[in-house]
């Protein structure tokens, strides 16, 4: 007997499936339809899917890609061979979940190394057999101590870095050593009120009292929105913000940057690598015209430090934050604060506490007297089990050495650079490697569903709207983990979108 044509109880499947795909977004990228499994069985399937995408690309987004879902198993991960070219490699076996996973997002969330399981058990055997003992055993000195490691790493001295809970306290701190007064009498207090000799570099280097009316921020329309928020939070206080905008949504145009920065101007605030597109600014020119007109600079270098060298002294910051849970694989609960050693005895943050003060121990109270080094820029009790857990991302970040990782990540970002053109995907990211840091930003529809289903086949990137799919090899990255996640994208993503 002849078997009935499959092609209308398909066809309502697929409808279905659409139906719902557009009715629950949200729901439709994280669990499969449950009329999919029926529908995948038949043999007649895969075509029809693919001729659906060709037209109605972005309505079928999302029940083109729980179609794929279903139909596409997890990649099998072949044993990785550590090529001479690339002896970064060798660290993979440090990372446990490069075993299974193609790991894209260390400009998210760097991969654990194993040995932080063996720093966290130190830390409870210390906490277990030591107790209250440990803090004179180096958990008070702790927060100075891990900086040293990263002091090392961004070109800073030793005891110049101060560990901090997050970015945004850090920057807080900073924002709280200054003032934004709006008075006019005191305009032409520009004076040179010191000259002091930093110690550690046996330079001259000048402090300037600023003008009163010296109250703007200048920061960029890119800088990560924690930025911006505590920025604006300083309105009150007499702060005026001046955000430059960007011309494409992408890069801010350095003379734009430059032309902004005036007398008026008290810090100019940026990040030395925009999170959405990874445009890396030039800090050496920032940092010189800040310092041309009196002003001060702070630079978040949460996306660019452990993949863009960094020498925080000959760059001349005034102040830098950042923190561990990216490229520098130290995960969470371990921003930094670098304040330029010779701007010590004129800072006073108010955002402070009983550990900068100069004798804690004598529990004095009244007013703050401030610890004359970089203990200053603390606070309250640190938060010692991630700084233990940090320590290992630095140590191995260290040794593999940033030039390395940087020569390594400009030749695998070109790489993906060029196999999204061969796809026909959209690069949102700078082309040139000088104006680009350790991410590749692709402009595809859909971009969370992508990424969703990109997950379910264990290679994890992510997504930002109006940027797109951030995309970023770090040194335990094998090339064929390029090609990929690229092929991969390049399944996921409906034909006629391209
Ligand atoms: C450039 C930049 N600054 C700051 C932050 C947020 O920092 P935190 O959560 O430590 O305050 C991020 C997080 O993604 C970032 O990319």
């Amino acid at each position: 007997m002849r078997r009935p044509s499959p092609l209308p109880e398909i066809a309502a499947l697929l409808a279905l499936t659409a139906l719902f795909a557009l009715a629950n977004p949200s729901r439709a990228a994280s669990e499969p339809f449950p009329l999919l499994p029926h529908l995948v069985r038949h043999p007649c399937v895969i075509p029809l899917s693919l001729s659906i995408q060709t037209h109605f690309p972005l309505q079928m987004t999302h029940g083109a890609i729980l179609l794929a879902r279903v139909v596409s198993p997890a990649p099998q991960r072949p044993p990785v061979t550590i090529s001479p070219m690339d002896p970064l490699l060798a660290w993979r076996k440090e990372f446990p979940i490069l075993a299974n996973t193609i790991y894209m997002v260390s400009h998210s969330l760097g991969a654990m190394p194993r040995r932080a399981k063996e720093r966290l058990a130190e830390y409870t055997d210390i906490w277990a057999t030591r107790g209250v003992r440990a803090w004179h055993e180096g958990w008070w000195e702790l927060p100075i101590t891990t900086g040293d490691i990263l002091a090392r790493i961004l070109g800073a001295g030793p005891g110049e870095i101060a560990m901090q809970p997050n970015v945004s306290i850090a920057q807080a701190i900073i924002h709280s050593c200054l003032e934004f007064p709006q008075s006019a009498q005191a305009a032409a207090r520009d004076t040179l009120i010191s000259e002091t000799r930093s110690p550690a570099q046996g330079q001259r280097s000048v402090v300037r009292e600023f003008p009163k009316t010296r109250n703007r921020i200048v920061t960029d329309a890119l800088n990560f929105p924690t930025n911006h928020y505590l920025f604006h939070a300083l309105e009150p206080l007499g702060a005026e913000v001046v955000t430059v905008p960007s011309r494409d949504g992408l890069t801010i145009a350095l003379e734009d940057l430059l032309a902004s920065i005036d007398e008026r101007t008290r810090l100019v605030a940026v990040s030395h690598v925009l999170f959405r597109s990874s445009y890396l600014q030039d800090l050496a020119a920032i940092a010189a015209r800040a310092h041309e007109v009196g002003a001060l600079i702070a630079a978040d270098l949460y996306q660019s430090a452990g993949t863009v060298p960094i020498n925080l002294r000959e760059l001349g910051l005034d102040f830098a934050t950042g923190g561990s849970v990216k490229w520098l694989c130290g995960g969470p609960g371990a921003g930094y604060l670098y304040v330029r050693r010779d701007l010590w005895p004129t800072l006073e943050p108010k955002l402070t506490g009983w550990m900068a003060h100069e004798q804690p121990f004598a529990f004095e109270p009244g007013p703050q007297r401030y610890a004359p080094d970089a203990f200053r820029f603390l606070h309250g009790t640190p938060n010692i089990p991630g700084l233990y857990a940090a320590r290992s991302g630095y140590e191995i970040i260290e040794e593999a050495g940033v030039p390395a990782i940087r020569a390594k990540s400009i030749r695998q970002t070109e790489r993906l650079i060029e196999l999204a053109r061969e796809a026909g995907l959209a690069v949102n990211s700078p082309l040139a490697p000088a104006h680009r840091g350790g991410v590749v930003t692709l402009d595809v529809p859909d971009g969370q569903n992508v990424v969703d289903e990109l997950s379910r086949r264990e290679i994890l990137v992510d997504y930002r709207p109006g940027s797109g799919i951030r995309v970023a090899p770090h040194f335990y990255t094998e090339d064929a983990e390029l090609d990929a996640t690229i092929a991969a994208i390049r399944e996921l993503v409906p034909v006629r979108a391209l």
